[in-house]
């Protein structure tokens, strides 16, 4: 059997947060061992929301110390920055030229976007067109990803199939890799935790930093003496990610009996949390005080993303009629 070549990427847009953590990056972590695994920084995707040059430099590099400190091997996955190989954009283009409207103007991302802002630009438009490329650059066979980037996957998909009944087989056909229970990881106010809403929890705050926003999760105001629900709360969703099976139970059972208040729950989570990662912690401040180690990974994953990518898109440019 052939090893399943595995493909995601990561928007730096941001300090990653524990919804990244445990939608993407863990799931992407844990398919490095069963197969060859190409990871990217999406610098292009970010372009869509970050002006600020200096800012996306530094979101890249958060992104990369962030994997390597959660435990991404470079040895074993290919860790690299999109824009050093703009046959990505390349690949977007001559896939745009297939993609039919509809099918974007379909997209949560879009639909999303037209909600809440007057004018969204084409680059957000046509995101799909531009991840699909991602994904088909490297013949990719299984994309860990969010519940929320399904349907992209399945663009993907649909562009492939396309092509390759247009243009004679040049694509793979992906499929997306999600983990069921680990549907969407909510945030301090309940919901997703995105970074678009404001209400994440990063990976590695400072201890206060970290114990301020635990204690600022959004609750109902059920008052110490009340039972609670556990199935509704947002604390012992969180609680669940880090914490061992007994004291998940305890914690469903405290809130199902009252007489212990949210703020002693939150204490119970903030624990949780800072343990759960101390050791990626100690690794991730290692890593910070050796970013020349850092960028040579990413320089080193270019070149490696580099020698697929290369054979893909020539393979592509013959099939449509350009340069070879
Ligand atoms: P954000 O919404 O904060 O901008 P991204 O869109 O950059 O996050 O997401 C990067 C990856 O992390 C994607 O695969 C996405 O599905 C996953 N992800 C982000 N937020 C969550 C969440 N709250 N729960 C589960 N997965 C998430
Ligand atoms: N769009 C994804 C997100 O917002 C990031 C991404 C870009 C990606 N290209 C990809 C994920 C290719 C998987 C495969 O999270």
């Amino acid at each position: 059997m052939t090893q399943p070549r595995i493909l995601s990427g990561i928007k730096p847009t941001g300090q990653p947060h524990i919804g990244n953590y445990f939608g993407m990056m863990r799931p992407a972590i844990d398919w490095q061992n069963r197969g060859e695994a190409f990871y990217f920084i999406a610098d292009y995707h970010a372009l869509t929301s970050v002006f600020d040059p200096i800012k996306l430099r530094e979101y890249v590099r958060e992104v990369a110390l962030d994997f390597l400190a959660c435990g991404l091997d470079p040895q074993r996955a290919v860790l690299f920055r999109q824009s050093d190989l703009p046959a990505h954009p390349e690949l977007a283009w001559i896939l745009s030229c297939q993609t039919p409207m509809p099918m974007l103007e379909n997209c949560h991302a879009y639909k999303d976007a037209l909600a809440k802002e007057k004018k969204p630009s084409h680059g957000l438009f046509a995101y799909p067109v531009l991840m699909a490329a991602d994904i088909l650059l490297y013949d990719s066979t299984v994309v860990p990803v969010g519940r929320d980037q399904v349907q992209h996957v399945e663009v993907a998909r649909d562009l492939a199939q396309k092509m390759n009944s247009l243009y004679g087989p040049m694509f793979t056909l992906p499929e997306a890799s999600i983990l069921p229970h680990l549907a969407i990881i909510p945030g301090l106010d309940g919901r997703k935790m995105s970074k678009s809403y404001g209400n994440t929890i990063a990976l590695f705050p400072e201890e206060k930093v970290l114990r301020k926003k635990i204690m600022g999760i959004i609750t109902d105001s059920a008052a110490v003496e009340d039972p609670k629900d556990p199935a509704t709360s947002s604390i012992v969703s969180l609680y669940r990610l880090v914490a061992s099976e007994v004291d998940v139970r305890k914690m469903e059972e405290d809130f199902r009996s009252g007489g212990i208040g949210y703020g002693d729950f939150k204490k119970r989570l903030f624990a949780g949390l800072w343990e759960f990662f101390a050791e990626p912690r100690a690794r991730r401040a290692e890593l910070a005080a050796d970013l020349g180690y850092v960028d040579s990974i990413l320089a080193e994953g270019a070149i490696r993303a580099g020698t697929i990518a290369d054979k893909v898109i020539r393979r592509v440019r013959t099939a449509v009629g350009l340069r070879g």
